[in-house]
């Protein structure tokens, strides 16, 4: 018995299949500014996916398309196989739960759970018993048992959004989106809503788009990421992937702390501003390129020795360690490094480091 059938025998709540979802070529264009250049992605049956990045990248907008809420300029989208876009938002049979999803005010949590049932046409609109039955089991999934006679404004923010996503399930959707469902609630809550969502995903098995800013909260949560940037799609990949792989210097220093530097290889030697780093690429030929380094990733060279070198500017505690930002090179560029707590060097000092794990990018 798989994931879904065991929940339908446990709850008896009947879900739509999850759906294969392919985005092919799709591209949005608001009068003559461009929100998303020919995105192509495939998600399979079940799958959680991330949609990451910065606030203007369009991941609102992929969501829109997929929900029918907004046409696409060019592009397919396809449900199962099945041409999408044709579906009027009604028949897509979709859940969404929206960072300010508000509520039905003046309905209970029961009601509101129940909405999308209730207002059917009346062919296809469960029984009253069968409708409440639905709603207590819904509850119980998203452990708010109890809390039914409520209305919204007697909820904590994170019970809110557990009902909005409750109401999303009730109408068995057989694709999710959630457009940064926890982005109004304080970091404690996120977390834990966080894992509570995965752990009702791989109950569930729907076919979920999660969108977020968040980098951790992205990587935590999602089976695969995938990070965008101004309308297109950066990299696709596990959180290892994109951590430990990144495809590009705007995806490394999105998913964390880093600095970037311009370098020169030459003779298989990393150069900055003419100077060797220490560091060493298998190439013989001569390029442009880019260095990227974090600051936990840094050991302190001793004078004299091959280095990055840079006077400190300002430094400040950060967890555990002591964060330098240093100015390096002729143009004044910056860097970011950790020390030990105790190194208490103080501005102006010139130092010199090199990072013991880095990335070459092209230039
Ligand atoms: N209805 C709209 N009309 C005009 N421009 C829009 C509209 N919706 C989004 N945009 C623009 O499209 C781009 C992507 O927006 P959006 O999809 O909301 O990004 P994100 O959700 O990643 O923050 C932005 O430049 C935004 O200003
Ligand atoms: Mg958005």
């Amino acid at each position: 018995m798989n994931a879904l059938t065991q929940l339908e025998a446990e709850t008896s709540i009947a879900l739509g299949a999850p759906v294969d979802v392919t985005i092919d070529a799709v591209a949005k264009d608001f009068g003559d500014s461009p929100a998303l250049f020919g995105v192509s992605l495939d998600v399979r049956a079940g799958e959680l996916v991330a949609l990451l990045g910065p606030s203007g990248s369009g991941k609102t907008t992929l969501l829109r398309i997929l929900a029918g809420l907004e046409a696409p300029s060019s592009g397919r989208v396809l449900f199962g196989g099945e041409d999408a876009l044709g579906l009027p938002v009604q028949d897509r049979n979709i859940g969404f739960v929206f960072q300010h999803y508000a509520l039905f005010r003046h309905m209970t949590v029961f009601d509101n759970i129940a909405f999308g049932l209730t207002v059917r046409p009346r062919g296809s609109r469960p029984p009253k018993s069968e409708i409440r039955r639905r709603v207590l089991h819904l509850l119980d999934l998203v452990q708010l048992t109890g809390l039914e006679k409520r209305y919204p404004t007697q909820l904590s923010g994170g019970q809110r959004q557990r009902v909005a996503l409750a109401r999303a399930l009730a109408i068995e959707p057989r694709l999710l989106l959630l457009d940064e469902p926890f982005g109004a609630l304080d970091a404690q809550v996120r977390k834990d809503l966080r894992r509570w969502l995965r752990e009702i995903h791989d109950r569930t098995g729907h076919t979920t788009f999660f969108v977020t800013h968040d980098q951790e909260e992205a990587l935590e949560l999602a089976d695969r990421v995938v990070v965008m940037s101004k309308g297109r799609i950066e990299q696709v990949g596990s959180a290892d992937d994109i951590y430990d792989r990144p495809a590009s210097p705007f995806v490394f220093s999105f998913i964390g702390e880093s600095t970037l530097l311009p370098v020169v290889i030459e003779d298989g030697a990393v150069t900055f501003s003419g100077d060797p780093t220490g560091l060493a690429v298998n190439e013989a030929e001569r390029r442009e390129a880019v260095l990227g380094f974090r600051p936990h990733d840094v050991t302190l060279v001793e004078d004299g020795a091959p280095a990055i070198r840079g006077r400190i500017v300002a430094t400040r505690r950060h967890g555990g360690r002591r964060r330098l930002e240093l100015q390096v090179g002729p143009d004044h560029l910056r860097a970011e490094i950790d020390v030990e707590v105790g190194d208490e060097r103080p501005l102006g000092t010139l130092i010199g480091f090199r990072p013991e794990r880095w990335r070459i990018f092209p230039a």
